[in-house]
């Protein structure tokens, strides 16, 4: 039933230069199910769309079951696709609009059997002689997905299925998608731009920047060992702290990573991941540190492979379970671009993603290009440009460092706090943005 979905090299442009999606190769296997992520205007539904045949490939080519599959109508691509702003038919009741595409396809039969099995399995049953006017948001989306799957498609597309949902409704749904494709067996791609979904729901995650893929990937990969500090910045909350760095390798002392206002040293002998840093002497980097990796405890409890930093408290968030302190070590956070916003139109007949002709230390505007996946660095100050009224003095204020305490953890904003940070899962990433350490091989396997 389900089916292998193959793109290649797939690319997509609607202006003549201006690329939507660029040179995406990805396999999706038969059952599996496959989160597409990324911010808005990335791309995911524009990948979705080729294919589900719904827009044509520019270049390169789709594979559905190994068979070339640019040019079959969609109809024939037996695809069931629920799209970002579902859209029932406003007078047809539930029952008629999930039997829609069974009648459709064969008019002659009686799908009532069909349509109920499929109520049951959505828990809609009570809703099907209603009208979508009388449904509220979450039971509408049901319906919809309900007409998608009435047929037994080999292939599902969800486009933000749960998007316009209040949160807790989002989690109750996104729950039963998961165990319903599982129990279907129906190869999906389900894309969001919500990194929550991805914990929950995928098999793998292809996250995608500036229509370029970035990485794929178990999603414990994608948190664990992110390929470039876009990933890494984008998957996680709270979201991973940026700070800029330089490596500091004097031939007579021990290396260490100079945080501006604070330095990390480096216990010799290096670690494995550690051992690359060597060749980015002097240079600027990006050390990367989750809420995890740090805690706030005095220099004397360190733990071996933890080292000592200090930061002045801003605020405590406290958030039941755990409390998140924002703490401001004096250091200067790297900003990525791209990661929320939709990107500025492109000027006609340009590319919509900047060019690298500025390459320069990261307190100016950065940005690498490497195999396809583009990490731009720049300061809070040219990421709020023209943002008028807002004091550029002031934002450099904020904190820089966000670190996870349990809820008795008592500290107060304006405090000074010992910090320990785990160099074990300290990340650093080059001035292109590509992941340096933990080393690019993976973790050493400690076991042997
Ligand atoms: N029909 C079109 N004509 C021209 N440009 C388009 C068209 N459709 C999409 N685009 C552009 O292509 C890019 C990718 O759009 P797409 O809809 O695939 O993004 P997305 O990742 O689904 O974003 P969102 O999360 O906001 O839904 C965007 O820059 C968008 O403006
Ligand atoms: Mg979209």
């Amino acid at each position: 039933m389900s089916r292998t979905i193959a793109l290649r090299d797939v690319s997509k442009r609607y202006g003549r230069e201006s690329y939507a999606v660029e040179r995406v190769s990805l396999t999706v296997e038969p059952g599996e199910f496959l989160v597409l992520l990324g911010p808005s205007g990335c791309g995911k539904s524009t990948v979705l769309r080729m294919i589900a045949g719904l827009e044509d490939i520019t270049e390169g080519e789709l594979y559905l079951d190994g068979e070339y599959a640019n040019h079959v109508p969609p109809r024939e691509r037996d695809i069931a696709m629920v799209f970002q702003s579902f859209a029932l038919y406003p007078n047809m009741t539930s029952r008629a609009n999930i039997g829609f595409p069974l009648r459709l396809r064969d008019p002659a039969t009686d799908h009532e059997p069909q349509i109920e099995a499929t109520a049951r399995m959505l828990a809609i049953e009570d809703l099907l002689d209603r009208y979508p006017g009388q449904l509220s948001g979450g039971e509408r989306q049901r319906v919809a997905m309900g007409r998608a799957l009435s047929r037994h498609p080999s292939v599902f597309l969800m486009d933000e299925p749960l998007s316009s949902l209040d949160a807790k409704l989002r989690g109750h749904l996104r729950a039963e998608i998961a165990r319903l494709t599982e129990e279907l067996g129906v190869t999906t791609v389900y894309v969001t731009h919500d990194q929550a979904e991805v914990m929950s729901l995928g098999h793998r995650v292809a996250v995608m920047r500036g229509g370029v893929l970035q990485q794929v990937s178990s999603p414990r990969d994608a948190y664990a060992l992110p390929s470039n500090v876009f990933v890494a910045a984008f998957i996680g909350t709270p979201r991973i702290s940026l700070l800029e760095a330089v490596v500091h390798a004097p031939l007579d002392a021990g290396m260490s990573l100079d945080l501006g206002g604070q330095r990390l040293a480096l216990p010799e002998p290096l670690s494995i991941d550690h051992q690359l840093l060597r060749i980015q002497q002097g240079r600027p980097v990006v050390v990367g540190l989750r809420s995890e990796t740090v805690r706030i405890a005095p220099p004397s409890q360190a733990r071996p492979g933890e080292v000592a930093m200090r930061g002045i408290v801003e605020h405590v968030e406290y958030q039941g379970h755990e409390a998140l302190v924002h703490v401001n070590t004096g250091s200067r956070p790297a900003v990525v671009a791209d990661l929320e916003s939709a990107r500025p139109p492109a000027a006609p007949g340009h590319r919509r993603r900047p060019h690298g002709n500025s390459l320069g230390p990261l307190g100016r505007r950065v940005m690498g290009r490497l195999s396809g996946a583009v990490a731009t660095l720049e300061p809070p100050q040219s990421s709020s440009a023209g943002d008028a009224g807002v004091d550029p003095d002031r934002r450099g204020v904020r904190s820089d460092l966000v670190v996870r305490t349990g809820p008795q953890v008592r500290v107060r904003a304006g405090a000074q706090v010992p910090l320990l940070v785990d160099l074990a899962q300290l990340y650093v990433f080059d001035h292109a943005g590509r992941r340096i350490c933990p080393a690019p091989d993976g973790l050493p396997d400690l076991e042997e």
